[in-house]
């Protein structure tokens, strides 16, 4: 965030003004003699500093940025891969949205790719050896804060009509920067006071997205800022066929004001014929930074993702629990039968049906490494059952280890035994505990 004492404007053609009004909660303090009035965004890569630790070793390459320019560096993937640490030395920057201290060090694992971009420039140190690392002055990052402003204005009228604030999609191919322009939107909006939802949706399912706006309307309708913050709906990269049916239901589900699409004009052009006339519809370029990401690169974040939940990250340790669990203690559900053609399904049923409809598995050696869902849907039968599909889950568990014999699974939790409910939602994601 910009300090106290030196407010800042980033403001050019967009007459915004990214200030410091907001205690929020999303903020963290960065604490430190000299930099107290300072706050800088929490967000995903970016960490306290290990106390100022001298980098004993590590090489350090200086970098000097001029005003509108970023610069792009990517961590190597992999185990033994080391750590690049990024600081801040003079002026001022910002890592997708979130505002670097100065003399800081932020530490990036391995795999990620990061842009620091400067408005004012900048020069930073970068410690450690990055993949590749280089500066660019090609970047859409004063369309995207434009974008923002735009918002903001809908924002203040919403606050001036009484009205709802913006509600937006942002659409595309994989591996456009979506994630990352929802990151950048919502850290603008949160420094100059928001409090914009974020909407994460794999919109597969459009019986959940429904769920889910029905979810966000209610929050609006007791919480005003949340009302005039409005939300900023992420999508996962599927735009063919029942992927863009599903983005079509997912903006009327949402009633979404708003339409960012990235880099994919065919699919801008469809959504403009589609989508109702007051919805306004935008083609945004994608920065060139954006780094395709491997199957198997995907797939070890997500991995990645599993062990923190489980094991804690970034110098916080979890302690997960492995405990027993009999087959007839719990019910284990999987969500969704197999798609048939339209013309197949029983009348008066919907593909809509079949994606929701609840399929009990039985327990089975197939069972081990898969990730399940504990459903807070009260235990009982039937009755409960309808409630499933809807209800939030509590946490999750990992099978470990299944004996058919004794009819007894072992599971990773992250709570002690026992399980809170005993409904299981099972789904096609495994995780293998090896390390
Ligand atoms: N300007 C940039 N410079 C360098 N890397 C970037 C830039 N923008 C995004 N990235 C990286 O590119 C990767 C893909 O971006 P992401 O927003 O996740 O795409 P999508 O959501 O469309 O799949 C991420 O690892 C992100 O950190
Ligand atoms: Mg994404």
């Amino acid at each position: 965030m910009a300090s106290k004492r030196g407010r800042r404007g980033t403001k050019r053609k967009a007459e915004v003004q990214l200030t410091e009004e907001s205690p929020s909660v999303e903020t963290k303090r960065a604490g430190g003699e000299g930099e107290s009035g300072q706050q800088v965004m929490a967000t995903e890569g970016v960490e306290k500093p290990s106390e100022d630790a001298p980098a004993a070793g590590k090489a350090c390459t200086r970098f000097d940025l001029e005003k509108e320019t970023e610069l792009r560096f990517e961590v190597e993937a992999g185990e033994a891969a080391e750590q690049v640490e990024l600081e801040l030395v003079t002026g001022m920057a910002e890592v997708f949205g979130s505002e670097l201290n100065r003399n800081k060090k932020y530490t990036f694992g391995p795999g990620s790719k990061i842009a620091v971009f400067t408005w004012q420039g900048c020069s930073v140190s970068l410690y450690g050896k990055p993949e590749v690392a280089y500066v660019s002055k090609d970047t859409p990052m004063l369309l995207y804060l434009n974008t923002h402003a735009a918002l903001e204005q809908m924002r203040k009228q919403a606050e001036r009509d009484n009205e709802r604030g913006p509600r937006v999609m942002v659409v595309g191919p994989t591996d456009v920067g979506k994630s990352t322009v929802c990151r950048l939107l919502l850290s603008y909006a949160v420094r100059v006071g928001r409090r914009p939802t974020l909407v994460e949706l794999d919109v597969g399912q459009s019986g959940l997205t429904s769920c889910l706006a029905e979810v966000f309307s209610q929050r609006c309708e007791v919480n005003r800022k949340a009302s005039v913050g409005g939300c900023i709906i992420n999508t996962c990269g599927w735009v063919k066929g029942s992927g863009y049916q599903a983005l079509v239901h997912c903006a009327s589900a949402f009633q979404v004001d708003v339409v960012l699409v990235l880099d994919h004009e065919r699919l801008y052009n469809e959504l403009k014929r589609d989508l109702p006339h007051f919805v306004r519809v935008v083609l945004l370029p994608k920065s060139g930074g954006v780094v395709e990401r491997s199957k198997e690169c995907r797939r070890e974040a997500r991995d990645e993702k599993i062990r923190e939940y489980f094991y804690g990250f970034r110098g916080m340790s979890y302690y997960p629990f492995s405990f027993e669990v009999r087959f007839s203690d719990v019910r284990i559900y999987k969500i969704g039968a197999p798609s048939i053609p339209d013309s197949c399904l029983p009348l008066g049923m919907s593909q809509d049906d079949t994606q929701l409809k609840l399929v009990p598995v039985t327990p089975g050696r197939d069972l081990t490494y898969h990730v399940l869902s504990v459903s807070s849907a009260e235990d009982g039968e039937d009755s409960a059952r309808k409630g499933i599909v809807e209800s939030p889950v509590c946490g999750f568990i990992v099978v470990t280890n299944v004996d058919t014999q004794t009819q007894v699974m072992k599971v990773l939790s992250p709570a002690p035994r026992p399980l809170p409910r005993h409904t299981l939602l099972i789904m096609d994601i495994r995780f293998m505990d090896m390390k």
